[in-house]
């Protein structure tokens, strides 16, 4: 079980020297909502946790496991120092380090079990160098819209990477104490490389962070695509992604291949999530989710509201991904919901965490969101920037 206990910031964002205490007198908490007005370092906090948690996966250091974000410079490379402690099966912790190892900070609470993986400052150069020589584009494959000489020259500095500074790099994400959480991170190795049959709820076991940001929610129309196939290498980190997650193609995807899960997947949200409609069918072969409503009319999936369809993605990528072992990180879960929907919404994701046993932290600027949570589960950034 992981469960997050604090987050330590210099200098990142509003944060000078911060920290985030996600527990409440040590007892971590199974719902969070971290509370705040514009500008309080809400959606920081859950970059920071996201980028540290990548830090877990062995071959971090590939293209597709480094997050970049279009519109800002990494976070990493504006951060000074951060340390984010986990609490791994109740009694040992995991501390995520990036920066000078002289500012690590010790819980004496986990003294005998505090175990440390270290990543220097020196990764910011190479994660600005990788930024300067990728384009930024607007669309994932960006490399292939560089010309023949930036890419090769991209390729090659990738090549370099995974030949000299990858091997540094992986020297110095210094695991300390491993023994303490051998297990752990023998079960993380073991995965990576292996194909995961997603019809098996094996892997579920493995750790998993989960980032919905606040403007990529929406569904797409596969109709004139072909059927995806799972990627089944094995991600910690997994930031939600309209067009390699596109809700219909999953549906259909889960449809075809696991037909078991997609039916308890689908029994399980018209129950929960969506009372006044259901997911009726499958429309072969224009691959159509069909939607059925209360006065028995039907349409596509593609017509519902953007607040049910964002509360949708929400259930059906928890519901099928999360275990004991995940942390769901949402970012303005208010986002585009009414109030009345709000509610409906902390109501689904209390169901998710007692179904799955994960842990979910919620940022959000409104207060219907805020009373929904209990007070010990409420951080209030206001407070912990004063
Ligand atoms: N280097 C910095 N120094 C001080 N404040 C910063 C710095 N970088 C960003 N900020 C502030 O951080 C805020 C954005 O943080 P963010 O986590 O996106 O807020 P929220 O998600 O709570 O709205 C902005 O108000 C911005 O001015
Ligand atoms: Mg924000």
């Amino acid at each position: 079980m992981i469960r997050l206990s604090k987050l330590y910031i210099r200098n990142c964002g509003v944060f000078s020297n911060h920290l985030i205490d996600f527990t409440q007198d040590g007892i971590p908490q199974d719902l969070i909502c971290l509370s705040g007005v514009n500008g309080s370092g809400k959606t920081t906090i859950l970059e920071l946790i996201f980028n540290l948690a990548s830090f877990l996966t062995p071959r971090f250091f590939n293209k597709n496991r480094l997050f970049f974000d279009r519109l800002k410079p990494h976070i990493l490379t504006r951060t000074e120092f951060a340390q984010l402690d986990l609490i791994i099966n109740e009694n040992k912790l995991l501390s995520l380090v990036f920066g000078e190892e002289e500012e690590i900070q010790y819980d004496k609470k986990y003294e005998e079990s505090q175990c440390f993986v270290i990543v220097s400052e020196e990764i910011k150069s190479i994660i600005q160098n990788i930024e300067d020589t990728i384009v930024k584009s607007p669309e994932e494959e960006e490399e292939y819209r560089l010309d023949e000489r930036t890419k090769r020259q991209f390729i090659r500095f990738l090549t370099d990477l995974t030949d000299k500074e990858f091997d540094t790099f992986q020297k110095e994400r210094n695991i300390r104490n491993q023994e303490i959480l051998n297990d752990f991170f023998k079960a993380i190795e073991e995965h990576i490389e292996k194909e995961i049959n997603y019809a098996d709820t094996d892997h579920l076991q493995l750790p998993y962070f989960f980032l919905f940001n606040s403007h990529d929610r929406e569904i797409l129309d596969i109709r004139y695509t072909s059927l995806p196939k799972n990627k089944s290498t094995y991600n910690i980190v997994y930031s939600y992604n309209p067009k390699r997650d596109d809700l219909e193609k999953l549906l259909v995807f889960y449809n075809y291949a696991y037909p078991e899960r997609y039916e308890s997947l689908v029994k399980w949200i018209n129950k929960h999530i969506l009372s006044d409609q259901k997911i009726e069918k499958i429309n072969k072969p224009d691959f159509q989710v069909v939607m059925k409503t209360k006065q028995g009319k039907e349409h596509g999936i593609e017509l519902l509201s953007s607040g049910e369809e964002s509360l949708l993605i929400l259930a059906i990528q928890i519901y099928l991904k999360a275990s004991q072992n995940s942390i769901i990180l949402i970012d303005e879960i208010d986002q585009s919901l009414h109030p009345e929907f709000q509610e409906k919404a902390i109501k689904m994701l209390r169901e998710l965490q007692r179904e799955k046993g994960c842990q979910i932290v919620v940022t959000s600027h409104s207060d219907i969101i805020w009373n929904a949570f209990e007070e010990k589960s409420i951080i209030r950034l206001t407070e912990v920037l004063e």
